[in-house]
């Protein structure tokens, strides 16, 4: 499973990417929001420190605003995805960027059906939306499980699906079980996954009990 870092912060993505965790960056207009800088400025650093694909959103509503800001987002770097949302002007503005082979992550998905669309317009990711689906009591990871058991079933779609909105260790564990090729987490989580009371317990244990011994090490 790819693992993206779901932020802006620069220093996060290098440090994770110095454990070999990072694949990829994404944010939304929220996350760029935070920073206040402009998005071309947050976008062109964090491709100044990843490869990775770095999903930028879009604001416009319609295909045409859609198409014009993402190809100038997608000259900032090679390694650019364009995000639209998913509604009839997003996949409109998809399929366009596609053609022009540029990277679409097709976002706000919260139903197969969606995600189903989506890769019929070409999308390089669909990114259904776990956490917020749980916080209106609908089960987030069953629809991952849903989608990844529709995108099994035809070997020739490309769209791989990218778990959005995650919360906790536990729905990333529950999208890797599921085959999910990606899962995007705040760097919260990303520190939450490394640790484990047995492991620094286990440390301390070792290390008492080798107070004594004489070594060169
Ligand atoms: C993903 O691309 C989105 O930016 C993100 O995962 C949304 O997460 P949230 O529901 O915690 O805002």
């Amino acid at each position: 499973m790819k693992i993206f870092i779901d932020g802006a912060n620069v220093e996060d993505v290098r440090y994770y990417q110095k454990l070999g965790f990072v694949d990829g960056v994404t944010t939304n207009p929220s996350i760029i929001a935070k920073t206040g800088q402009p998005i071309e400025a947050v976008i062109a650093a964090l491709c100044g420190v990843t490869d990775g694909p770095v999903s930028a959103e879009v604001i416009s509503t319609e295909a045409k605003g859609m198409i014009a800001e993402g190809q100038k987002l997608a000259r900032l770097a090679s390694n650019v995805v364009i995000k639209v949302p998913l509604t009839a002007e997003g996949l409109q503005a998809c399929y366009a960027l596609r053609q022009d082979n540029i990277d679409v992550n097709v976002t706000l998905c919260f139903s197969a059906a969606q995600a189903l669309l989506a890769a019929k317009a070409g999308a390089t990711f669909v990114s259904p939306f776990v956490g917020r689906l749980d916080d209106i009591s609908q089960d987030g990871l069953a629809l991952i499980s849903e989608i990844c058991l529709i995108f099994e079933q035809y070997p020739a779609l490309n769209t791989e699906v990218l778990v959005a909105s995650i919360r906790s260790p536990q729905q990333v564990v529950a999208a890797a079980k599921m085959g999910a090729h990606i899962a995007t987490l705040p760097a919260k989580v990303l520190a939450q996954m490394l640790q484990h009371p047995l492991t620094e317990k286990g440390i301390e244990q070792f290390l008492s009990d080798w107070k004594n011994v004489s070594s060169d090490l």
